[in-house]
């Protein structure tokens, strides 16, 4: 016990001897102002702890000091900070790099931030919930990179702010809300030596009037998913080192230039979903650093150049919904070696598949569908090896039967879309496909609109993994074969206009309740009762058994699709009443009886009543609003439920019927232009595609 004080006093004093070392030896040691800005910089922030706590502020995470103990560097990217940047960040006067991205940080930035920290070089507060306008205070000449990419900032960004920044190499201020005019003569004026500048995926209009022609470092040029208009603008042609030129999603107008083979490290153009109209640039092989070219959705017009076919180093080329024309079976594709992916999709283009397209041996997805193109599929096709996606539909090919039986030796095909070709073939028949074996991988097969004759073939049954499968439009008869239930991964299925028939059928029983869905057997001539086991399908969204021969009540049990928002059962033989419980549906938008036998009240709720009377004419023993006729004291009461004994009943069985709805809108909508989006990019393309219009109906 009498050791205590002694130990005590040896304790403070070994203390007192450590902190003399370290404010003696470290010659970092940080300014007090410098600690107390960053700590006041702290206290406004909300984050998992820093653990700033130590006397020098220059041993702290995310925090270098120079020589003198001015704090250079704030560097806290990834550290799950939230709440708003303060004032105070202003008074590190020394900062060189302040790098903030991804966290959670909110409010704006005060008008003098880049006045006070005059010495930034990296400006990095990109993935961060900024927002209000810039700064009004010019770029100092010290900095390099800014990056206040996705934020929410909006305004203008006036060219003035670049008036100093002669050092600038990069500028992102992409996925925001800015507005006004893209900045213009950024190099003219202040920054020579600008390599990347983003400005895509902001609300930025009017004309591009870059005043790119002295940025002769320019390597990266984005500002894609605008609003900008006006012609394609010329001076970009000046900025000779550019390598990527990224101006999707806007409305440019105008040509793609001869001059455009001056840019000859050009490896990206991108501009897919513009109005450009000219020809494609004669002499455009002449850039043979090209990698992806995607023009999508514009009007360019004429021939393919031949020249093209000298950018040997392409990757994907995306000409897609153009004007495009010419014959393509003179074009020699021979030396594209790398191609991976071709979209000519929805363009005039006539002659048969190029031979030559064979020998790209990279290729990973072809997409032709309606165009104008005939022959039939050779054999040499098999040597893509890596071909997972062939779309042909809408063209004029012969031979279904021929190409199945050659394609079906691919084993990287996923999907074959078909559709609209072939027209008014037979369908391959198991004769003519003898010991089929083959497809194994293909996961989404569509023959839809082809005006097929036949049966559905046994040797379907076969192609194990199969999700989707559309038969749509054709002439097909006989019954749905029962083996559509042994296939394991089947889950959408259409089959409607068809003039397939029988008694529905009882298949194997299968899992239930996979995906929201969605189950298309319209106008068939399927008969039989509609199964009360369809109340198992609980993600259930669209249900269409419209104009076939249903007969029997609708069962009660329908109600218990909680999620259902469309029901047609029109055109049929219905009768009893409309259950009650059918009130319950809260989600139903669209709803359909018209043309049963059905009779009795209308059930009442606002959702029902609020329905157009076309929904429910055509019974004529049907009575109550929205119909005009009034309800006489005893209808309604000849209830006949009793068909509901039937238990043969199918629909649950069949899972492969569900659908996400989202797949059944891309379906959808593919299917009216003859192709259907699987690959990623073509995805994103779309959705890219359907926001724009969107914007533009907005605007
Ligand atoms: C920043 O510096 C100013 C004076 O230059 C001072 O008034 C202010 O208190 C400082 N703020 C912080 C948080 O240190
Ligand atoms: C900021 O930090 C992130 C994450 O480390 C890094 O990816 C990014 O390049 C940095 N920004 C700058 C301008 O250096
Ligand atoms: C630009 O950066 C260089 C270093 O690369 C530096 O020497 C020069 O002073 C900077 N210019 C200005 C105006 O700050
Ligand atoms: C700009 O920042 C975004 C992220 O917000 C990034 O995806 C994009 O690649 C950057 N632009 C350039 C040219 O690096
Ligand atoms: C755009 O910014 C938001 C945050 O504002 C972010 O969540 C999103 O990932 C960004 N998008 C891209 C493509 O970088
Ligand atoms: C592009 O450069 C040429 C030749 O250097 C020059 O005559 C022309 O004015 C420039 N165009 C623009 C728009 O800067
Ligand atoms: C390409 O650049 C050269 C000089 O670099 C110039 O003489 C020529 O006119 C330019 N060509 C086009 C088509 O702009
Ligand atoms: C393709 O390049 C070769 C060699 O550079 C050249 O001789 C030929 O004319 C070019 N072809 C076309 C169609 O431009
Ligand atoms: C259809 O294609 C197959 C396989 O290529 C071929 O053997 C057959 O002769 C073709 N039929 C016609 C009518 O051209
Ligand atoms: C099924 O095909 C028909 C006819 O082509 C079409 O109208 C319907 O939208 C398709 N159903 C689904 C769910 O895609
Ligand atoms: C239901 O199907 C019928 C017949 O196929 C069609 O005319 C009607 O427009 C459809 N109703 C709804 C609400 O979609
Ligand atoms: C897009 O630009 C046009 C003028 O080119 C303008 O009328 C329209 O309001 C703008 N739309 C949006 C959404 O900014």
């Amino acid at each position: 016990m009498l050791l205590q004080p002694y130990n005590l006093m040896a304790h403070s004093f070994l203390l007192f001897l450590l902190f003399s070392y370290i404010i003696s030896t470290n010659i970092h040691a940080c300014k007090q102002t410098e600690r107390s800005s960053l700590i006041s910089f702290a206290s406004t922030l909300s984050s998992p702890p820093l653990n700033w706590i130590s006397i020098d502020c220059c041993c702290w995470k995310g925090i270098t000091c120079n020589q003198d103990g001015w704090v250079t560097h704030l560097l806290l990217p990834f550290k799950g900070i939230k709440g708003g940047i303060s004032p105070s960040l202003g008074n590190l006067t020394h900062l060189t790099h302040l790098n903030l991205s991804h966290n959670s940080l909110y409010g704006s930035l005060e008008t003098q931030f880049f006045l006070s920290l005059n010495r930034l070089e990296f400006l990095d507060l990109s993935y961060n919930l900024l927002s209000g306008e810039l700064p009004f205070s010019l770029l100092s000449s010290n900095i390099r990179t800014v990056d206040l990419s996705s934020n929410h900032f909006h305004g203008s960004i006036p060219s003035s702010i670049f008036q100093r920044a002669s050092n600038l190499t990069s500028f992102n201020v992409s996925n925001n809300t800015f507005t006004g005019y893209v900045p213009s003569s950024i190099c003219l004026h202040s920054s020579p030596f600008v390599r990347l500048l983003d400005f895509s995926s902001n609300e930025f209009s009017g004309n591009l009037a870059l005043g790119l022609g002295e940025c002769s470092k320019l390597e990266v040029f984005r500002a894609g998913h605008n609003n900008l208009s006006g012609l394609f603008p010329e001076d970009i042609y000046n900025a000779t080192t550019l390598e990527e030129i990224a101006i999707p999603l806007n409305s440019l107008r105008g040509a793609i230039s001869e001059k455009i083979v001056n840019l000859t490290n050009l490896a990206i153009l991108d501009l897919y979903i513009n109005e450009l109209s000219s020809e494609l640039p004669f002499n455009l092989g002449k850039l043979s650093k090209l990698k992806f070219v995607n023009l999508d959705f514009n009007n360019l017009e004429g021939a393919l150049p031949p020249s093209l076919m000298n950018c040997t180093n392409l990757i994907e080329l995306h000409l897609g919904f153009n004007n495009l024309e010419g014959d393509i079976s003179m074009l020699d594709f021979y030396r594209l070696s790398q191609l991976t992916k071709l979209d000519l999709r929805v363009n005039s283009f006539t002659g048969t598949l190029p031979t030559s397209l064979y020998s790209c041996r990279s290729l990973k997805a072809i997409g032709l569908t309606r165009n104008h193109l005939e022959g039939q599929i050779q054999a040499e096709i098999l040597s893509l090896k890596s071909l997972s996606f062939l779309s042909l539909g809408y063209n004029r090919f012969t031979n279904l039967t021929g190409a199945m039986k050659i394609l079906m030796s691919s084993e990287s095909l996923h999907t074959l879309l078909l559709t609209g070709s072939f027209v008014g073939e037979g369908m391959p028949s198991d004769d003519d496909m003898v010991d089929f074996d083959g497809f194994q991988n293909l996961w989404m097969l569509s023959l839809a609109y082809c005006d097929l004759t036949g049966q559905i073939p046994v040797w379907l049954s076969k192609l194990k993994n199969l999700e989707l499968l559309s038969l749509n439009f054709n002439q097909i008869t006989g019954r749905i074969p029962s083996w559509l239930g042994t296939l394991p991964r089947l889950f959408y299925i259409n089959l409607s206009y068809n003039r397939i028939s029988g008694r529905r059928q009882t298949y194997p029983p299968r899992r239930l309740s996979y995906f929201p869905g969605l189950i298309d057997l319209s106008h068939n001539n399927i008969y039989g009762d509609i199964p009360t086991e369809i109340s198992q399908l609980q993600l259930l969204r669209e249900l269409y058994l419209n104009s076939n021969n249903f007969a029997g009540v609708i069962p009660d049990q329908i109600s218990n699709l909680k999620d259902l928002e469309v029901l047609n059962l029109s055109m049929n033989h219905l009768s009893g009443k409309i259950p009650s419980s059918l009130v319950s549906l809260n989600f139903l938008k669209r709803f359909d009886v018209s043309c049963n036998n059905l009779q009795g009240p209308i059930p009442t709720s606002t959702q029902i009543q609020s329905f157009n009377t076309s929904s429910f004419e055509g019974n004529p023993k049907l009575c109550g609003a929205p119909l005009p006729n009034k309800c006489g004291p005893n209808k309604g009461i000849d209830e006949d439920n009793e068909n509901n004994k039937d238990s043969d009943n199918w629909l649950h069985q069949l899972p492969w019927f569900y659908i996400f709805a989202a797949l059944g809108f891309i379906v959808g909508f593919w299917g009216v232009c003859g192709s259907l989006v699987i690959n990623k990019t073509w995805r994103y393309t779309y959705f890219q595609f359907i926001d724009t219009m969107n914007r533009r109906l907005r605007g």
